[in-house]
């Protein structure tokens, strides 16, 4: 079955290729991972559509685009925008789960390598020898890096949340279908990738309070420099701590209230849950963020755009200011999605100011329409969509309608130090008297370029180094979008047999029909006003229902489960079945 799959893959590709001569603009983008490292965004995996009327396809190639230049972002990208070049493998391609994929996958970074990290399943997702393959931005050299620290290679990860800081070289990853529960403990996977020589992860289980995690499916996660060595902030998607109601029989999670904010103090190691006030964006999943420091890092705005919402895709902007946490919704203007909205999108913020949305899509034969571009700038000071990305674009400034919450002047100076309603736990306040300094990275092959003529075109005197440079990883890629493609509901399970993987790869079946989910119902925005406000919460039942469901499915072969058994994933198409109007 495996051989099969692969070969029809082969297959597709060659058709892909031989007809790609003909394409010249890149239209659609989806379940994409990606990472912004330097001035060059990276993306790869997932599904992709092109000016050449192809449907939506997977390809086995990394694209790379240049953010050195100004770029026209008003239509498709033109392929001579793109550096292309060949993935090492061909189960990193993905946009076929549950067969191989990297749809909801992702790349954990530094500022010198991306890892690509979950979404793939075949001898790639190797739980026994952890080997990530690793793509060297330096010297441009894919390669096959064994990383130290216990089975965390959890091929099948997908759509959990993940937050970068590549000036310390971490990465975090936790939630999504498989991660975050290790058969007796919630936890986070915590990559160290600081000796490229030797990267190391473990499966961080937290040291005090009652939480371990937030036990989120398609919700999004940011790194902040608050702490003594930063946080890491989690909202939205699914809770998966146990089965809920509010999508009836067929989908067990209920959606997260935006109100309950988990912040991981990685020094330590602690998470906690704090309320948010102001603006609650409605329920919603399949979204992304991003994070804009003020100049005087008085204040830290995370950014999200788009989201699924049952079965429409809106195209909302949201703002969580911290350590006010307060959300304020954002009229945004020149959206050139004309109101279609956009799901399984990924965000990446350039130097605070520009936050580039790529892909996500309504329908597919939407793509490749100039109205509907498959990557977006949003300027954060203005909430602008931009039409094209700049390079030198002017530095951060605290918006309008955010000061009106925070205080303070453009430049920063908010004197909101706190929530509203306070600290409910003493130890926040002392988390948030502290913040990191900017990431000063310089990437070897940028300084030149960069600092050539940026010194006129950049029009805000701040100290800002970052914006100096032009090559500082300010990008802490973001959003979680995509969509599992493989078994759902399936809890890690330590050591897995390949054997099972190797089934799941010839299951080409419950894939199609899984592509569009169901989200709340509009009236349904029924957020749990009542829901419990302390900072820490009381830690889920050890047993979840999840692990219940990988008990039962780990007796059946895997496509048995998928073909026959309903699992998430046939039981979410089915519910999208049901809902009135769809076509299917
Ligand atoms: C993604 O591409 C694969 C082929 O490469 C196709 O089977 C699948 O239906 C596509 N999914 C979407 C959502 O376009
Ligand atoms: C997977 O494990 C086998 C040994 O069990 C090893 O030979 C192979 O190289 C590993 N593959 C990856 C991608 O790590
Ligand atoms: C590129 O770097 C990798 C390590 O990441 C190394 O193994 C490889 O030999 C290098 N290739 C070249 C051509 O320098
Ligand atoms: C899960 O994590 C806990 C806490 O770190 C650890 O004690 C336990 O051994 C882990 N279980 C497995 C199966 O790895
Ligand atoms: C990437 O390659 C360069 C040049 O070969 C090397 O110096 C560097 O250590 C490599 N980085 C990683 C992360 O392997
Ligand atoms: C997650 O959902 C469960 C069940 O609905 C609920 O009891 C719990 O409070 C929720 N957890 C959080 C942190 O919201
Ligand atoms: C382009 O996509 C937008 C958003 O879905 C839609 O409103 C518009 O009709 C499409 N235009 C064309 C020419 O297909
Ligand atoms: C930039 O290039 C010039 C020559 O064009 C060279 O003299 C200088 O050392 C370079 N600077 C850096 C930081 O590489």
């Amino acid at each position: 079955m495996h051989a099969l799959s692969l070969a029809l893959l082969c297959s597709f590709q060659v058709r892909y290729h031989a007809a790609a001569a003909a394409a010249t603009q890149l239209c659609g983008i989806l379940d994409q991972r990606s990472a912004l490292v330097g001035d060059r965004l990276y993306f790869s995996s997932g599904n992709y559509t092109f000016n050449d009327n192809l449907p939506s396809h997977s390809t086995s190639s990394l694209y790379v685009l240049p953010l050195d230049k100004v770029i026209d972002v008003s239509g498709p990208i033109p392929l001579s925008e793109l550096e292309t070049s060949p993935l090492p493998s061909q189960e990193l391609a993905g946009g076929m789960g549950p067969i191989s994929g990297g749809a909801g996958g992702t790349y954990l970074f530094d500022h010198t390598a991306l890892y690509a990290y979950g979404g793939i399943i075949g001898g790639d997702a190797n739980g026994t020898e952890n080997g990530l393959w690793t793509y060297n931005t330096t010297n441009e050299t894919w390669g096959l890096t064994i990383v130290e620290g216990g089975g965390l290679s959890y091929g099948e990860a997908t759509e959990g949340v993940w937050a970068i800081d590549p000036s310390q070289s971490l990465s975090f990853y936790t939630g999504g279908w498989t991660i975050a529960y290790n058969n007796t403990n919630n936890g986070l996977v915590k990559f160290d990738s600081s000796d490229p020589a030797k990267p190391q992860w473990n499966f961080v289980t937290a040291l005090s309070g009652d939480m371990q995690g937030p036990n989120m499916l398609k919700g999004s996660m940011q790194f902040v420099r608050k702490g003594q060595a930063g946080i890491l902030v989690a909202f939205g998607g699914y809770n998966t701590t146990q089965r809920g109601t509010q999508f009836g029989p067929g989908w067990d999670w209920d959606q997260r209230p935006f109100d309950e904010i988990f912040v991981y103090d990685i020094f330590s190691n602690v998470w906690y849950l704090v309320e948010a006030t102001g603006d609650l964006p409605p329920l919603r999943t399949e979204f992304c963020s991003g994070v804009s420091a003020a100049a005087d890092d008085s204040s830290f705005q995370i950014t999200i755009h788009g989201d699924q919402f049952y079965t429409t895709k809106l195209d909302d902007t949201y703002v969580l200011t911290l350590p006010a946490f307060e959300w304020i919704k954002v009229r945004v203007a020149n959206n050139p999605d004309g109101g279609a909205g956009r799901n399984r999108h990924k965000c990446s913020m350039w130097q605070d100011s520009q936050m580039i949305v790529a892909g996500g899509g309504p329908e597919e034969s939407e793509y490749c329409n100039m109205s509907y571009p498959p990557i977006k700038v949003l300027d954060t000071s203005n909430y602008v969509w931009q039409t094209h990305f700049e390079p030198d674009h002017e530095a951060y400034s605290v918006p309008g309608v955010v000061r009106r919450v925070i205080g303070g002047s453009s430049k920063g100076g908010s004197t909101v130090t706190s929530p509203k309603r306070g600290w409910k736990d003493p130890a926040l306040g002392e988390i948030f008297s502290h913040t990191l300094a900017r990431d000063t990275y310089v990437y070897p092959d940028t300084p030149n370029t960069s600092t050539t003529g940026e010194p006129a075109s950049t029009p805000t005197p701040e100290p800002d180094t970052q914006s100096k440079t032009g090559a500082i990883a300010g990008g802490v890629v973001g959003g979680v979008v995509g969509l599992a493609l493989i078994a759902a509901g399936v809890w890690w399970f330590l050591v897995r047999p390949r054997q099972r993987r190797r089934s799941a790869e010839g299951d080409q079946d419950g894939s199609s029909a899984y592509r569009d989910k169901p989200e709340l119902p509009s009236d349904g925005a029924t957020r749990a006003d009542e829901l419990d406000s302390r900072d820490i919460v009381t830690q889920l039942p050890t047993k979840t229902d999840t692990a219940e469901l990988e008990d039962h499915r780990y007796a059946a072969e895997l496509a048995a489960a998928m073909q026959g058994v309903q699992s998430p994933v046939e039981l979410e198409a089915e519910q999208n079945r049901r809902v009135p109007g769809r076509p299917v």
